[in-house]
């Protein structure tokens, strides 16, 4: 990991800089199955995927982080993953914002990235809130009990869950 994703990561809580190092990390022991070319911006992209929490424009951490990506000159592909990890779509949805944030991440002439994806959403929702290693089951466990039931994480993430299955297990599958 460079110095400037460390630092990055330095503006998130104790717990989520935990969490996302250890994502960025299982990312790595990895990322040798991706196709060369986008192994970089994956591993970079784990490190980074809730990086937005530091940074808070919208409120919305997948965009807000894809957005402060962008800005500093990070790839498509890093912005990409970034906007889209783990269900984000879903929750944008679940919380009514306008979808049309994500147009701009959607980054399509870019071979493979669906992999890219399934690989880090694998390694977001194999991950505990303090970098522990989960089964997929006991994340969503995990979150749906750190939020309270009707809140819009505990919705997003109970309308995600075959979503995030599919995802896990097309990255697992690939392995
Ligand atoms: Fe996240």
């Amino acid at each position: 990991m460079d110095a400037a994703i460390d630092e990055l990561l330095a503006s998130l809580t104790e717990s989520r800089r935990v969490h996302s190092l250890a994502v960025g990390r299982r990312l790595e022991s990895v990322a040798h199955m991706l196709p060369e070319h986008l192994r970089q911006d994956a591993i970079t992209a784990a490190y980074l995927h809730d990086v937005g929490y530091g940074y808070p424009v919208t409120g919305f951490h997948p965009i807000d982080g894809a957005n402060f990506l962008e800005s500093l000159g990070y790839s498509p592909v890093v912005c990409h993953a970034v906007a889209f990890h783990s269900a984000s779509v879903v929750e944008a949805d679940v919380r009514g914002l306008d979808l049309a944030a994500f147009d701009r991440f959607k980054a399509t002439n870019v071979d493979a990235l669906d992999t890219v994806d399934a690989f880090v959403w694998w390694a977001d929702m194999t991950t505990g809130p303090n970098g522990e290693l989960l089964t997929v089951d006991e994340r969503l466990d995990e979150i749906l009990s750190r939020y309270e039931p009707g809140s819009t994480v505990h919705t997003a993430i109970s309308r995600a869950e075959p979503l995030i299955r599919t995802m896990v297990q097309r990255a697992s599958g690939s392995m």
